[in-house]
Parts: structure tokens; sequence; C-alpha cells
């Protein structure tokens, strides 16, 4: 090895050891992993922020004494009354925010007002509440005391800015002028208060959404594709989105603006795109990239990151598309779906417990000529209650044939609904197995037993236990 890997090898693992990067933790999945086993794997992977989108007692608990920065948020819902009423931002605050910041206690460093709420998909909902919902919650919090320390932002989406058509490049860049006034004026908010300007930026989309766009230009290395703006090459579409945003807020007179990025990542199933090896070449790409402190070509330095995400979530919504369940770096159990070479070995949550090794699947010798209609309706009923997004074209378990397809929706339905017993039934199409019906690319999971579940478990021990000491207590009495 030359001196200059040795070089490079030490710096890895200096880096490594805290990987000063941070995670966005969602919780919209139908079992939770308990979150002091989440927090504690958080931890030994080195990550030293998280991002959560509403505050959950149990996750909060486990944070304290963490020391893991958490930004905060606020779910859109609530911004309209925090807009109008100064109150109701303040009671979130103390009850969501003061409570835990104490020494030692949760070091929340940032209260997210909203998420993405000038998304295109809104209509225009939440416009003109966002910036008084921000004001109300950054005096709420000053209010309390913790202004200096817990900073208000807006997570906003990277399609408020752009460039023109006609001139591609970051430099071209600006608001858009639907939403640039409003813009402006939160950037000028944030500015005056010191927060920063949070934007979520995904090269996955750009790829997806157009055909056009040239696969290797969404990732960080060796690409031989680029942009020529001015004096600056830029060979990957997240420096150039990034880049973009810092045009536009130095057009805007904010040249030195703090600019942290809420989230960004690559999905590894339901869609072409959306697979291990692409997730993983991009995340690695990405976490060197932010931490090498290259920057961008414009703005030079580390980039702060919140990769996107922790876990899969399985409720979440697909409408955008099949990959929304599959964002996570870890599966659904906790499992880290890949390893960041040349980084660090990533370390899967420990303690799970898994239910029964059972699966649900349609009776072997079934013909797919019989009952046809009802073998389809239990398979959507199934789908439309559980996930199936593995699949969809171009996913994991796309492969199956009909019969697979129809154990995959009965199976994911059944570990859904916690392996109830009544549910593996399907008006008789339906039995259980012992032998797993996965294949090496198409996994049929087992479900966790949910944290709840456990302490329910225990609960009934414990109450075993009381009765059988309250017998023995009952014999000796008698006997004596
Ligand atoms: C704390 O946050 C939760 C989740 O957003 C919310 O439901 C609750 O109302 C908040 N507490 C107060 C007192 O506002
Ligand atoms: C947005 O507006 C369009 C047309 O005005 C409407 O069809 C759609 O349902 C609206 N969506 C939401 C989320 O309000
Ligand atoms: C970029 O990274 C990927 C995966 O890490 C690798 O397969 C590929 O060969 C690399 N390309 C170049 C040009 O280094
Ligand atoms: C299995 O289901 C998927 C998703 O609905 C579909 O695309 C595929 O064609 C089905 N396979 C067979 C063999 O019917």
């Amino acid at each position: 090895m030359s001196l200059l890997s040795v070089g490079i090898v030490v710096f890895m693992t200096m880096v490594w050891k805290c990987l000063s990067v941070g995670v966005n933790w969602g919780t919209m999945a139908s079992h939770q992993l308990a979150a002091e086993s989440v927090v504690k794997m958080i931890k030994e992977n080195g990550f030293d922020k998280v991002k959560l989108f509403e505050p959950d007692d149990k996750i909060m608990s486990a944070l304290i004494g963490s020391d893991i920065e958490v930004m905060l948020a606020i779910p859109n819902y609530m911004l309209q009354q925090m807009s109008t009423d100064p109150g109701v931002a303040a009671a979130w605050i103390d009850a969501n925010v003061s409570t835990y910041s104490y020494t030692r206690g949760v070091k929340i460093r940032y209260v997210a007002v909203g998420n993405e709420p000038f998304l295109q998909t809104y209509n225009g909902t939440y416009l003109h509440y966002t910036l008084p919902a921000l004001r109300n919650v950054q005096e709420a919090i000053n209010h309390a005391g913790l202004g200096p320390e817990v900073k208000a932002t807006v997570p906003l989406n990277a399609d408020i800015y752009y460039s023109p058509d006609s001139n591609p490049v970051p430099s071209a860049g600006d608001f858009r002028p639907q939403v640039r006034d409003l813009a402006i004026q939160i950037v000028q908010y944030l500015y005056s208060n010191d927060a920063p300007f949070v934007v979520n930026i995904y090269p996955f989309l750009s790829l997806d959404d157009n055909d056009y766009f040239p696969l290797e230009y969404a990732f960080f290395n060796g690409s031989n594709i680029y942009i020529k703006d001015g004096d600056h090459l830029y060979t990957n579409v997240f420096d150039a989105n990034f880049d973009t945003l810092a045009w536009s807020l130095k057009k805007a007179g904010f040249p030195d603006m703090k600019i942290i990025v809420g989230e960004v990542g690559w999905p590894t199933d339901g869609d072409k795109y959306a697979n291990i090896e692409n997730a993983k070449r991009f995340n690695q790409g990405l976490i060197q990239h932010a931490l090498s402190g290259e920057g961008t070509p414009v703005r030079k330095g580390k980039i702060d990151v919140y990769l996107f995400s922790l876990i899969d979530e399985n409720t979440k919504s697909i409408a955008p598309g099949s990959f929304e369940r599959h964002w996570g770096i870890f599966e659904f159990d906790g499992k880290p779906k890949y390893e960041l070479d040349d980084i660090k070995r990533l370390a899967a949550v420990e303690g799970v417990n898994y239910m029964h090794k059972r699966w649900c699947i349609l009776k072997p010798h079934h013909h797919l000529k019989d009952a046809q209609d009802l073998l389809a309706k239990s398979i959507d009923y199934a789908c439309s209650l559980s996930d199936c997004t593995a699949l969809g074209y171009g996913s994991s378990c796309n492969h199956l044939t009909a019969q697979g397809n129809a154990s995959y929706a009965f199976n994911m339905y059944y570990q859904f609904k916690s392996q109830n017993s009544g549910d593996c039934d399907f008006h008789g199409l339906a039995t259980l197995t012992h032998n797993d019906p996965s294949d090496d690319k198409c996994h049929f999971p087992l479900m966790i037993a949910d944290g709840r579940r456990v302490m329910l478990l225990h609960k009934n021990f414990v109450y075993i236990i009381l009765a059988f000491l309250q017998g023995f207590l009952v014999i000796l009495l008698l006997v004596s």
C-alpha cells in the first residue's frame, strides 16, 4: 500500500468514527422497531443527526441523553392554526421542545415548520400560512428561552427554484416567479435569525421523471457527462441542483445563506432504477462527496445532509410511485440493505423479535382457471390493505408467476395483520406454510413483533408469574 492510500484509509476511518451525516427517521410503517434499539443502531453507525417528521413520545424519550442532534418537524396540517394563533405554536413548543430541552436531554437544534409546504401537489394550500407559522414558532422558541440554540426553518422542495430551459445552467438559477416573493420573505426571516435554508434534493426523481436524463449524471463518480457553466464543470446533478439554489439565494441578496440538504437518497425497489446497486452507489458517492470538504463549484466545504431515509416505511403513500416505500438504507426490520464499501460496515438493529416462521400462500394445487374472479378480488383486497409494491414493473418480485403473485399478496396481508389466524383464508384459497417461499430476488417477509407487542407479552408473563406466586402463597397458607 502506498503512503497515499494509507493516508486515505486513515482519513476514512477518522471520518467514519463519526459520520457527521444525518438521517431521516420516518415512522409510516405497520410495525415499529423499538425506539431504543434504533437509537442504539444510529449511534453505533456514527450518524450524528436525525430528522423526525413529527414528535413521537417513544422516539423522543429514546433520544434523551443520546447526544444525537435533532431536527423536529411540525406537520403541514398544523400550519394554518400555527399561523393564526401564537398560543398554538407556544403550546406545541412547550410540550414538544421545551420538555426535552435540558442538560443531557434531547439535543433539539431545529424545528421544521411543515414539510415541503410549497409542493405543487398541495395547490398552494399552505403558501400563505408558512411564513406566519414560521414566525410564531420561532417567537415561541425565543419566549421559551431557547432562541440561541433552537432555530425554526422550513424544508422546501427543490422545484421552487429553477434554471430556464433556454439556459439550463446553475448560474441562471432563480426562484420560480409564482413563489419568488414568498420564498425571499422566508429567506429574509431565516437569515435575520441565523437559521439555515433547508432543501430536499432528489437526483433519483430527476432521472425517473425524464426519459432523456443521462443515468451517469445522477451519480458522483466517473461521469463523462457534464454541464459547463462559465469556468465551472458540473459532473453530477446534485451539485448542479445545489448550486442553482446557491445562485438563487445570491441573486436575492443572500450569498452566504447557510444551506442544509434536508432529504437526499435513493430507493431500492418499486421502480426500474430503484435497486440495491444504484442506491449503494449513490449513497456511497454522496457521503464521500459531502464529507470530503471539496463542496460544490460554488460552495466549498462540507455539505450538511440528512439521508432519506433510515428505515423502509411500508404504509407510505405511493401516489408519487411504488418506490416510496423503499427509501431505507435499512430494511423494515433494521437490517442494512448494503454495505458502504471503503467507508463503513453498517450495524443492524439488535434484539429484533420476529413472528413465527409462518407464511400465507395460495393453496399449492390451485388451478388458475378456478375461481378466477374471486382470486383477482382477493389479491386486490390483500394488496390494498398491505404492501405489494415489490410486484410491479422493474421491482424485485416482478418475475413471479401468477400463483406467486397471489401468494405474495396473501402473505403480505397476513404479515400486516400480525399473523392473525383468521387472516390467511381468502375464501379458502389460502393456506399456511412453514417453508420460506422467497427466492434469491424476491423476499417474502416475516413480520417483526413490534415494541408494544413484546411489552404486552412481557406483561402477560408477569401476570402468569404473579398468579403462580399467589397460588403458591395460598397453598403455603393452607398447609401452615
Ligand atoms: C406535540 O406534537 C404532537 C405531534 O405533532 C401534537 O399532536 C401535539 O398536539 C403537540 N402538543 C401540543 C401541546 O401542541
Ligand atoms: C388541486 O386543484 C385541482 C384543480 O383545481 C384539483 O382537481 C385537485 O383535487 C386539487 N388537489 C388538492 C390536493 O387540493
Ligand atoms: C463508479 O462506482 C460504481 C459503483 O461503486 C462502479 O461500479 C463504477 O465502476 C465506478 N465508475 C468509475 C468510472 O469509477
Ligand atoms: C404479477 O403482478 C404484477 C403487478 O400487479 C403484474 O405486473 C404481473 O404481470 C403479474 N404477473 C403475472 C404472471 O400475472
